[in-house]
């Protein structure tokens, strides 16, 4: 398990909470690996109905820790943490509803594609600088944000990488809804139990139907991820990956 990741029952609602507000909720392999046994053992457990992500005041998440993509751009070890997670969300079997405020980069905007209610407030802003980093589109996005946005607002968000506001990515369908910081966990939590209190089997099977088809999503995501793991090896992404790093000393 990792400190940076806290998860909590609440009566039937599981709560995964990325809590590394230091660096802004970067995620780290052993994080990855956390969640994906907490959505794991949350889907083997009949007492849980729902899964919840929250981030931190004014942090969901800043993306994956850039350290790590540099490991690997430099010839270290690649961790398979990230695809263990992904195969966890994509397939998971319990609703998610997430709360999102403030930073909301990379994974933590391609993450709510995989959620069913999506909070966020009024300063958060997603955004996917994947082509900007040499990279791709991953989490089952390039297929996921094309059919829930439309093509176009899905080139600005993946390619573009340009950043959606709270309104924008509501306008957009990417979230449910829009309320207050000092609101959204409670919103989230009302969302959580009503989802919680409906008929679990009819629940299950009408969520089911109205997603695609997960082999479908997992074959995306694993495409997805043979083309990252070249990217990352590339000129274009070792140069943005050192530009952020020397961003730091300097
Ligand atoms: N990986 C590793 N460290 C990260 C990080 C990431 N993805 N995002 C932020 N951090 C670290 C910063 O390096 C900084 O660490 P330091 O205090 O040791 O210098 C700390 O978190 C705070 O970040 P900072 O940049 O000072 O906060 P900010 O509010 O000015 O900017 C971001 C926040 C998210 C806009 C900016 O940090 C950023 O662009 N991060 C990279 C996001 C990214 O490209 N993610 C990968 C997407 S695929």
């Amino acid at each position: 398990m990792s400190e940076h990741i806290l998860v909590e029952r609440r009566g039937p609602v599981q709560v995964i909470r990325m809590n590394r507000p230091d660096k802004k909720n970067a995620l780290t392999r052993a994080m990855y690996q956390a969640m994906s046994q907490a959505l794991t053992e949350g889907d083997a457990d009949p007492a849980v109905r729902v899964h919840v992500f929250l981030g931190v005041p004014g942090a969901f998440s800043a993306g994956n820790d850039l350290h790590d993509f540099m490991a690997i751009a430099t010839g270290g070890e690649g961790g398979l943490e990230v695809w263990g997670f992904l195969a966890a969300l994509a397939g998971s079997q319990k609703p998610i509803v997430s709360g999102v405020d403030g930073i909301a980069v990379g994974i933590g905007t391609t993450l709510n594609l995989h959620c069913d209610l999506t909070f966020a407030t009024p300063r958060t802003v997603f955004r996917t600088p994947f082509v900007d980093l040499g990279l791709v589109p991953e989490a089952g996005s390039s297929l996921l944000a094309p059919a829930i946005l439309g093509r176009q607002q899905a080139f600005a968000l993946l390619a573009l990488g340009e950043g959606f506001s709270a309104e924008r990515a509501q306008a957009a369908g990417l979230i449910y809804a829009v309320v207050g910081e000092e609101d959204l966990e409670s919103a989230v939590m009302d969302a959580a139990n009503l989802v919680a209190s409906k008929p679990p089997e009819a629940l299950k099977i009408s969520r089911d139907l109205m997603l695609l088809s997960r082999e479908t999503i997992l074959d995306r995501i694993r495409e997805e991820g043979e083309h990252f793991q070249q990217r990352l090896k590339s000129d274009e992404a070792r140069a943005a990956l050192m530009a952020f790093m020397m961003r730091k000393k300097g």
